[in-house]
């Protein structure tokens, strides 16, 4: 009797093809081992999928929380607080967007033409996190200057650090809302800086970022008001950290990924 109870609950969770408790509980001793070892099979087959449907909803990204006490623990020149606390608020924003994207992607019971358009957001959502993550990064309250070690790596390309900013300054120039981004091609071994517009346009396959600065409004407008970008670009050139520049360039240097955590 409790036999038949259990395989009736199991059997009441499985697809109509499957052959009832009764049937089974009828099948000769041969056959209903191999009908219990089947029936084994698909319980754990459907712990797994309901594990899947636990696991699609788990979020991917976490907000990097060390950014904003570093940023906030002392007074940045040229930002106030409340523009960078705003800055982290659309920050998390990116981080619920993108976690909300990624399990509906990964959700096949979503309706696939919602999925195959959503699908276009990634990118614009996942680098929307990234970016801002190695713009706080390469923030910092303190003042800081290049290093030898640093000019050095930039002479090739710039010439002069001062060369160097010339360039970060015509190419903050850009109208449009996007982000200054140096970067090193590791095909070529060479530096280039490139306008990345919105999160996503302009990234190039294996480039590595080694300083971002945020032109959007919303980076400024607090501040600056709306036409106040080059005077808040003058005020980010002087909040670059050059140790984590560095940092960057050194994990290049042996031939690593400048990653969240690097
Ligand atoms: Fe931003």
């Amino acid at each position: 009797m409790i036999i038949f109870i259990v395989l009736s609950a199991a059997v009441a969770d499985i697809s109509p093809n499957f052959i009832d408790a009764k049937t089974i509980l009828n099948q000769p001793p041969q056959q209903f081992a191999k009908s219990m070892e089947n029936q084994h099979f698909r319980s754990k087959k459907i712990a797994k999928l309901n594990k899947h449907q636990e696991d699609i909803s788990k979020p991917d990204y976490f907000p990097n929380t060390e950014l904003k006490s570093k940023l906030l623990s002392k007074e940045m020149q040229g930002m106030s607080k409340e523009l960078l606390e705003d800055h982290f608020q659309l920050y998390d924003g990116y981080i619920t967007n993108a976690n909300k994207l990624l399990a509906t992607l990964r959700n096949f019971s979503t309706e696939k033409e919602y999925r195959t358009d959503r699908r276009r957001r990634l990118a614009f959502e996942v680098n929307g996190i990234l970016m801002h993550e190695l713009y706080f990064e390469n923030l910092t309250p303190e003042e800081t200057q290049p290093s030898e070690n640093v000019k050095d790596f930039f002479l090739n390309r710039f010439g002069t650090i001062d060369n160097l900013f010339e360039d970060l300054r015509e190419v903050g120039s850009t109208r449009g809302v996007g982000w200054v981004a140096v970067m090193h091609d590791t095909t070529t071994n060479n530096t280039y800086i490139n306008w990345v517009e919105e999160h996503q346009l302009g990234m190039l396959v294996n480039m590595e970022p080694l300083l971002v600065l945020d032109c959007w409004e919303h980076a400024f407008i607090k501040d600056y008001g709306a036409s106040g970008r080059p005077s808040f670009f003058e005020a980010s050139l002087k909040r670059i950290d050059w140790n984590v520049v560095e940092k960057r360039i050194n994990a290049v240097k042996n031939g690593m990924s400048v990653t969240r955590s690097s």
